[in-house]
């Protein structure tokens, strides 16, 4: 086989078969087919789409390029929750110990932030000690013990999705449907979990601008799912403007305690019971009203919270955090920024929100750039509160002030008052099961 007819064949639009398929992801895995013809065919990939057979193919080669984590020893159904990524997106850290709480074990692999969009594991490892370098038995063996596990993902789990996102990143092929599902649905494959539940997210803060193509692109993961043996849901979820108040790491952990805690902000307890019940009812639970209620018990008892305590202490933390929030990274300085006009806010864009969040230091650039814990923005409004010229509207946090006039000027971009009648968008869109 000859990986020019490969990329000759999917140029002419033809679809590619299975042995093909392998071929290519062994070849780049080893290190014998070169960049400049994997980026070719991705190319190629890109412009001519793939058929549901090719992209199956495609998940499973790459699940198959290294280690799977096998959750087997772990009794009861081991559901994984995915976002496609947000900006202010802390919903892991609220489900992952609402969800154990109510005894379904949670062995969550998360990534690190990068560009606009946070990550898990930078969220996490705000909290003082908190360790995501966990060895397979490691993780294993705090799932059994302590009801959930988060960590960061292990440099064995699908070695061909690091190659092919590095070449997609700097060859503009990362927006095609086929690739991303399967980029992310082998990552999920090769976690183990009988069950998933994702999370696509719709708006300016995502992948996918349109309804239309978040829609498409949660169809074609939910059928990978199911063509591999693992029930999967995916919900919809609006990421037109941030989600919370909180954007940037340990200002979001503190906001996910509130959500714990009973309070915090609607939309992302709302969202987390949305998410939430998916994952229980995925895992047996009972019905939608059962396992909205267990969820809201959870918190409501001090379950959720304590569970979360929990993790923390269980991955080498200091759980004393969880009751004094106020002594997570805090940075030096806090600008406040003010509405510009009077009016009601229409909108807040996320993209904005989360580059003007990594530019205080929230977020990374490039993969090596190091975080801020204590940097990021807090909203003091959000679309459909009404605002008089001049009064502050978030406050932005950061160690220094370097880029203080370029965030001011995204901020100024990202958020539109006018004194139109605001309509709320729901949060949930739809669900694909
Ligand atoms: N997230 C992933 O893991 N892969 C993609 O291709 C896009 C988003």
């Amino acid at each position: 086989m000859r990986m020019v007819d490969i990329i000759q064949k999917k140029k002419s639009g033809l679809a590619l078969t299975d042995e093909e398929i392998r071929f290519f992801v062994s070849g780049v895995v080893d290190g014998s087919i070169p960049d400049y013809q994997t980026s070719a065919l991705l190319m190629a990939m890109c412009f001519v789409g793939m058929q549901a057979e090719e992209i199956l193919s495609l998940t499973l080669s790459m699940v198959g390029s290294g280690e799977t984590m096998n959750l087997s020893e772990i009794p009861g159904v081991k559901v994984d929750k995915h976002s496609t990524g947000g900006v202010g997106d802390k919903t892991t850290l609220v489900l992952a110990p609402l969800v154990a709480a109510c005894g379904v074990p949670v062995a969550k692999m998360s990534g690190r932030g990068l560009g606009h969009t946070g990550g898990t594991i930078d969220k996490l490892e705000s909290i003082p000690g908190f360790s995501t370098a966990l060895t397979m038995s490691q993780f294993i063996h705090a799932v059994k013990t302590c009801g959930l596990a988060i960590a960061g993902q292990t440099g064995t789990l699908v070695p061909a999705d690091k190659k092919l996102y590095a070449l997609r990143d700097v060859t503009a092929t990362i927006s095609s449907i086929p690739l991303i599902a399967a980029s992310i649905m082998s990552k999920k494959i090769a976690s183990g979990a009988d069950a998933i539940v994702l999370d696509v997210k719709v708006g300016s803060g995502s992948f996918m601008d349109t309804l239309d193509q978040a829609s498409e692109l949660a169809r074609t993961m939910v059928r990978i799912g199911r063509d591999a043996g693992r029930k999967t849901v995916a919900v919809l979820t609006d990421m037109d403007q941030p989600l919370g108040y909180a954007i940037g790491n340990s200002l979001e952990v503190e906001e996910a305690i509130q959500v714990l805690r009973g309070s915090g902000p609607d939309d992302v307890r709302d969202l987390c019971l949305a998410l939430g019940t998916e994952m229980l009812q995925l895992a047996g639970m009972g019905s939608t009203e059962a396992c909205l209620e267990k969820l809201q018990d959870a918190i409501q008892s001090g379950a959720a919270i304590e569970k979360l305590k929990a993790l923390v202490l269980s991955q080498g933390g200091d759980p004393s955090y969880i009751d004094h929030p106020e002594h997570l990274p805090k940075a030096k300085l806090c600008f406040p920024y003010h509405a510009l006009f009077s009016g009601q806010i229409q909108r807040i864009t996320s993209d904005h929100l989360g580059i003007a969040s990594m530019l205080l230091g929230a977020g990374r650039r490039t993969k090596e750039e190091a975080i801020d814990p204590s940097a990021g923005i807090l909203l003091i409004k959000k679309p459909g509160d009404n605002v008089s010229e001049g009064e502050v509207i978030a406050y932005l946090h950061s160690n220094n002030d370097k880029s203080l006039a370029e965030v001011t000027k995204l901020m100024d971009e990202a958020i539109v008052i006018n004194t139109k009648k605001w309509t709320a968008q729901p949060l949930v869109l739809a669900v694909i099961a």
